[in-house]
């Protein structure tokens, strides 16, 4: 038998259910924010990873999805959503038309990562990405979204960090810090931050494997070094978070994986014990230089990026309830074989009027279809044989009142409008 790719799964059933539920709280809180729908391809030139990511960061070093097409070219599966969206910003000059955008995306990633819980080598992100305005006031409308998400849904477990990294300039005297302060101690890190030494010093806060020793704990907080500018930056950044009633806590080691950030960054992490190591829900920040990086207009931005396996598993966590409404509003019986035609015809016509409908595919006798009826949870059970096909009145049983009607053809849609009940089996 063949199986899936190692990390990689399989969405069917409830679960299937579920994560439609929650792509549709995306889409419509979006409208609400109002942020416009991007979508980019899924692999994209090598290029645009090594440059717009980073070349020291572990998902560019350690894993991408490498191939070379068949016009001999270098492509790399999407490895994370923002460096395509800057890319399609800029090659459809989008900076040309306004002044700000704003745009969300959704869809999979893919990274090479050691598969565990939470932690995935296809993974879906539903991320946004502004791009046009270095005001703090959008950077915690930004953080907002995921937060808002998490209360819709109805986590409780959220923390939500915040650190600045500053500009340029603060970013290099706080660089200067840390070589300053690693250098005697290069033996004690492990094999990666010491590589992370001399290409990015800056990384070594995000270490997995030294990220508890005291070494890393002392080490200089980027928060000391941050000019005038950037600390009132971060200081707005805080007074908007405080006007949407978001509660944060400053984490002065939050770096982020990624090469881009400037100023903002943040993760909401879930903060129920037990969740296991990979419990950062998302993550994102801002990123003035990454446009420009890419040969675009010096333009900033700034955006986050939530993973929906760790939010399914949150709220399965949690045992957050969703309001799922699958049941069926009609289940229809062809009596016999003669009469399928008009049967069909019939589940179609209901359907387009807004009916959730469905029809015996197998041929079962009645007692088996009723049986049937009560599994997929229908209210209504419409028996179409002979008789009801030449005369155009059906036979109609309310499964829940236990009632019998006879029912016109023309009329089943004002019949249905009347007698449903709203939503009756919600879970
Ligand atoms: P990231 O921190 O690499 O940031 O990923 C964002 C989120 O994607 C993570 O917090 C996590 O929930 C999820 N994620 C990442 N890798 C995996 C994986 N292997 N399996 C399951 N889930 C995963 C970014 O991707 C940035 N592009 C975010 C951003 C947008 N920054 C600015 N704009």
């Amino acid at each position: 038998m063949i199986q899936k790719p190692k990390g990689t799964y399989d969405v069917y059933g409830e679960y299937g259910k579920k994560i439609k539920y929650v792509e549709e709280l995306f889409t419509s809180l979006m409208e609400k924010y109002h942020y416009e729908y991007f979508r980019t391809p899924i692999f994209e030139a090598s290029n645009l990873y090594h440059r717009g990511v980073g070349k020291t960061t572990d998902i560019v070093t350690k894993e991408t999805y490498d191939f070379k097409d068949r016009g001999d070219r270098d492509m790399t599966l999407r490895p994370e959503g923002t460096a395509g969206i800057v890319r399609s910003y800029i090659e459809n000059k989008l900076y040309g038309n306004q002044s700000l955008v704003k745009a969300w995306y959704y869809g999979p990633n893919f990274r090479y990562e050691r598969p565990q819980s939470g932690r995935f080598r296809e993974f879906y992100q539903f991320g946004v990405e502004v791009f046009g305005s270095d005001d703090p006031m959008i950077d915690a409308e930004v953080i907002s979204i995921p937060v808002m998400i998490y209360q819709l849904l109805g986590l409780k477990g959220i923390k939500v960090n915040i650190n600045s990294l500053g500009d340029k300039e603060s970013r290099d005297n706080y660089h200067q810090a840390l070589i300053e302060y690693f250098q005697p101690h290069i033996h004690e890190l492990c094999s990666d931050c010491q590589e992370r030494f001399t290409k990015n010093p800056l990384r070594i806060l995000d270490c997995k494997v030294d990220g508890d020793s005291e070494l890393l704990k002392n080490a200089p907080k980027i928060i000391d070094y941050l000019n005038e500018e950037s600390k009132k930056k971060f200081e707005d950044l805080q007074k908007y978070l405080k006007a949407l009633n978001i509660e944060y806590v400053i984490n002065p080691n939050l770096v982020r994986g990624l090469d881009y950030y400037t100023h903002t960054v943040f993760e909401v992490e879930a903060n129920v014990e037990g969740f296991g190591s990979q419990n950062v829900l998302c993550g994102g920040g801002r990123y003035d230089n990454l446009v420009e990086n890419l040969d675009g207009p010096k333009t900033c931005g700034v955006g986050f990026a939530m993973g929906m396996e760790r939010l399914m598993k949150a709220l399965e966590y949690e045992d957050v309830h969703m309001h799922i409404h699958s049941d069926l509003d009609c289940y229809i019986i062809p009596l016999e074989d003669s009469a399928k035609d008009y049967a069909f015809n019939l589940c179609l016509n209901l359907r387009l009027n807004g009916f959730t409908v469905d029809i015996d595919y197998n041929n079962r006798n009645l007692k088996n279809n009723f049986k049937q009826a009560d599994k997929l949870n229908s209210q209504f059970v419409i028996i179409v044989g002979n008789e009801e096909k030449e005369t155009d009145i059906v036979s109609v049983k309310d499964n829940h009142t236990k009632e019998s009607f006879k029912v016109k053809k023309d009329e089943l849609i004002s019949f249905f409008d009347e007698n449903l009940e709203e939503c009756c089996n919600c879970d």
